[in-house]
């Protein structure tokens, strides 16, 4: 890894404010690893409270600053009380909750104009790999959801390859296979996305990451850390990935 890693564990739909707290208590950050914990939005503000280093995330935000959209919470209503960025675009969100690239055309840079750091997440199902569509579906997916992101900015835009089948199923992607997409993602974005951007943007692996597989994981110069599911629920398993992706224990 040569940008400075990031590790951000998704807890889904896991977590009241309290065990949100607890965690956060029971985690030492790590000089020279990012991490981040993508919170409930319930949740949000009691990790802001215990966060220290830990950056916090949402996960999930609508596209407009404000509007008729009942159940929908904006990016300005994220930055005001203090959260860090949001993840777009998750498997989960897209296969349950119609997230569409279309959205994702206008969240990743609302996402942006407001102050937040966006993870856009991108990845293949189990039939498109067996078809031969993998590459295909990552070029479309980066190219959309980045399309409406000016240029200066596209730097600060994070990418998570985060293959379908590989999420929650605990079939970790081998590092080959993982590496050879995020310079497929890397090659997409210098081509269709701007001229020698790929180097400049932070790509996560996530799918079925645990203490016991991130170390080979991260052994991947085309890694930059990891956004971690169900064993970013523990804090001793997570703080594990953490000190996995290198760094020295902060005093
Ligand atoms: P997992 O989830 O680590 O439980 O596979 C990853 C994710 O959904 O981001």
């Amino acid at each position: 890894m040569t940008r400075t890693p990031l590790i951000a564990g998704n807890w889904k739909m896991h977590k009241t404010r309290a065990e949100a707290r607890a965690f956060l208590e029971a985690v030492r950050p790590r000089d020279g690893v990012d991490a981040a914990v993508c919170a409930p939005f319930t949740a949000l503000a009691a990790c802001l409270d215990a966060a220290g280093r830990v950056a916090v995330f949402a996960q999930n935000m609508h596209e407009a600053p404000n509007g008729a959209f009942t159940g929908e919470v904006s990016a300005p209503m994220l930055v005001e009380i203090g959260v860090h960025g949001v993840v777009v675009g998750h498997s989960e969100r897209r296969q349950y909750f119609n997230e569409t690239d279309r959205a994702l055309q206008h969240k990743v840079p609302a996402a942006l104009e407001a102050g937040l750091v966006p993870i856009l997440c991108v990845g293949e199902t189990e039939d498109e790999r067996e078809a031969g569509d993998t590459e295909r579906k990552l070029r479309h997916q980066v190219q959309e959801g980045l399309r409406d992101v000016p240029g200066e900015r596209l730097g600060d835009v994070v990418i998570a390859y985060e293959p379908v089948w590989a999420i929650g199923t605990g079939k970790v992607a081998t590092v080959e296979q993982a590496t050879e997409m995020h310079q497929v993602v890397r090659a997409t974005l210098d081509r269709v996305v701007a001229p020698r951007i790929g180097a400049e943007v932070a790509i996560l692996y996530g799918g079925s990451v645990n203490a016991g597989n991130a170390a080979s994981l991260f052994a991947s110069e085309d890694l930059d850390g990891a956004l971690v599911g169900g064993a970013s629920l523990e804090p001793a398993g997570f703080w594990r990935i953490v000190a996995a992706a290198g760094g020295t224990a902060a005093r």
